[in-house]
């Protein structure tokens, strides 16, 4: 059987790298799938590779696009079973660089967002339900230079995840979250910077991890998967997917 039969999944973030591996796979797994992207384009393009896949444009920096996005998938599906809050944005820069609309867009997209979102989403969460949360290495490793605001923001996310699985034990709820290290997406590019970055830090990561080499997206997915449907005695958790990055 598959293990997310009959199950109502909404993923924000799924319009590519981890997020649309991850709809591919709940998918297959039986889930309806709701995902999310940033621009009615991303949204666009994203359809070819993502067949069956419910796909809509909300701003994961936008609190009331949060609520208004809880309010459709309930009005349509009635209830979520698995959310997976995965968007995200990463930009770097040292200090004497960084302004405060960088420090607010990265706060506003990756925390503040995450946070209504869950605010919203919690009571059209069915019972026994799964919340998995996509911080990343850089919430744990330190002196990673140019990650101040990126790292901050992923801390938050760890904490999050660990205080909303107390708060929403009660229903059965499970909230855990999956710290990915460096994988192959179109994160770099994404957020503006040239192929050559992306090179260089995929280049990188041969030397810096333990297993040689970047992730696969699909690697993420799985460990979602495992936190979404077989961790039936896990919550608060966090499960690095990174090659074993943050135990050097
Ligand atoms: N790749 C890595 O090495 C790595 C490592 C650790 C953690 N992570 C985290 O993993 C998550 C997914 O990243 P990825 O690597 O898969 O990168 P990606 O391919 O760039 O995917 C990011 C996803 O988030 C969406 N998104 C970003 N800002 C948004 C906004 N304001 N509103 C709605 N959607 C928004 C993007 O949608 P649009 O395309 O529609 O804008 C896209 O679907 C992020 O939270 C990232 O921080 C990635």
């Amino acid at each position: 059987m598959a293990k997310l039969q009959g199950k109502i999944a909404l993923i924000t973030g799924g319009t590519s790298g981890i997020g649309a591996a991850t709809a591919k796979l709940f998918q297959a797994e039986g889930a309806t799938v709701i995902a999310t992207g940033s621009s009615q384009a991303s949204v666009d393009a994203a359809r070819a590779d993502l067949p069956g896949i419910e796909l809509l444009v909300s701003d994961a920096s936008d609190t009331a696009a949060a609520k208004a996005l809880v309010d459709q998938v309930k009005a349509k599906h009635g209830r979520i079973d698995v959310l997976f809050a995965n968007a995200g944005r990463a930009q770097f820069a040292p200090i004497e660089q960084v302004d405060e609309a960088f420090f607010d867009h990265q706060f506003n997209t990756n925390v503040r967002g995450v946070y209504f979102l869950l605010k919203h989403a919690a009571p059209v969460i069915a019972d026994g339900g799964a919340i998995i949360l996509t911080a990343s290495v850089a919430g744990s490793t330190g002196g990673l230079p140019g990650a101040s605001v990126y790292g901050a923001t992923k801390a938050a996310l760890r904490s999050f995840g660990r205080t909303f699985a107390k708060e929403l034990s009660p229903r059965g709820i499970r909230v855990n979250t999956v710290s990915p290290g460096p994988i192959n997406t179109p994160i770099f590019l994404k957020n503006g910077y040239p192929q050559a970055a992306a090179d260089a830090f995929l280049e990188g990561a041969k030397t810096r991890i333990p297993l040689g080499r970047a992730g696969y997206p699909d690697e993420v997915a799985r460990a979602a998967l495992y936190l979404a449907a077989d961790a039936t005695y896990t919550t608060g958790a966090e499960v690095f997917v990174d090659g074993g990055l943050v135990d050097i």
